[in-house]
């Protein structure tokens, strides 16, 4: 399917419309496409200490690992598993997946954008082709994102083999660098095994929100023995212990480093953020003086106060929170 022609929306031969982004030919050209280095990631990312009487008074040390640092769009976790993906797709157009409000969505359009590389986002739900974008779509289809909606049935069947040829197909993006919804394939996790080594002897306890589970299967290979990874699920459904195991198993051939999932502490599932957990962000972004990203870092931090108070870590513990995010706009 040809691109280029502004905010046309055009019906697919299956299962899905797309829609060429308004300024989709102005995108910048960097010297070496294929190389997201010219980016200037700030790395190591910084890690600040906070003082914390919730901690303190237990007799823990929480750090801050600021991934939100590392670069101004491709942000915490996005950067390290979208990296070594754009390295991979050697200047091919990238074709990714997620629902309307995607961190991962628009931190790959952002990415196309800087580094010249064409990107297909493969969007839940059909209804939404003919709508006004959503900001977060509006902002994806700005850095020249090719919008391609397809129905939610066959979205949720877009790893079957068929299903996402036909949807690839559909989008004219068979040839495309393909990335799974939430961007955690091999490469992805491999590429966080950086964040485990930037936290070597630094910490007992590094913890991360956990959506497809890809950066703590990375993150727990980089820790030394006797660090370990503390992972906070934001989906309901226990299902991660083995999505885990799995994905250490494709990017590292078997298990890897210490780690554990803690499921108490979703909230009643993803994007779900009552009151009560807003309030919480809200206080800890006084406390602190940093924008707290609700979905899944404000999680984090939640379960890490609840767990000190429970006495969940010995005196002396030093714990390391992953900043995977920052609050979207
Ligand atoms: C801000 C933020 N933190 C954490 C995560 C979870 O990452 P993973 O899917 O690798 O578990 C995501 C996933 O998209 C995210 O957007």
């Amino acid at each position: 399917m040809p691109t280029g022609s502004s905010g046309q929306v055009r019906p697919a031969p299956t299962g899905g419309s797309s829609r060429s982004p308004p300024g989709h030919n102005d995108r910048v050209t960097s010297p070496d496409a294929t190389d997201p280095a010219a980016l200037r990631p700030r790395l190591p990312s910084p890690v600040q200490e906070v003082v914390d009487g919730r901690f303190e008074r237990r007799g823990v040390r929480l750090l801050l690992k600021r991934d939100d640092l590392i670069h101004p769009e491709l942000i915490g976790n996005k950067w390290r598993k979208l990296a070594p993906n754009l390295a991979a797709a050697v200047g091919r157009t990238v074709v990714t997946f997620g629902g309307a409000w995607s961190n991962h969505l628009r931190a790959t359009a952002a990415a196309g954008r800087l580094l010249g590389i064409p990107t297909v986002g493969v969007v839940r739900g059909d209804e939404l082709a003919d709508r006004p974008l959503n900001p977060s779509l509006a902002r994806c289809a700005a850095d020249g994102m090719r919008l391609h909606f397809v129905d939610r049935a066959t979205y949720r069947r877009k790893t079957e083999p068929r299903t996402l040829a036909g949807i690839l197909r559909a989008a004219d993006a068979e040839e495309a660098w393909l990335v799974p919804e939430g961007g955690s394939n091999a490469e992805a996790v491999r590429g966080c095994l950086a964040l485990g080594d930037e936290l070597r002897d630094l910490a007992d306890v590094v913890a991360v929100a956990c959506g497809t589970g890809g950066t703590l299967a990375g993150l727990a290979a980089g820790l030394a023995p006797g660090q370990r990874a503390l992972g906070i699920p934001v989906l309901r459904g226990g299902f991660l212990t083995a999505d885990v195991r799995a994905s250490q198993q494709q990017a590292f051939g078997g298990p890897r480093g210490t780690w554990s999932l803690d499921d108490r502490f979703h909230w009643g599932g993803y994007a779900r953020v009552p009151d009560e957990l807003d309030g919480f962000a809200a206080d800890f972004e006084h406390r602190h003086d940093l924008p707290i990203e609700r979905l899944y870092v404000a999680k984090l931090l939640h379960a890490l106060v609840t767990l000190a108070n429970e006495g969940a870590f010995p005196r002396g513990t030093t714990i390391a929170a992953v900043i995977t995010g920052r609050p979207f706009p």
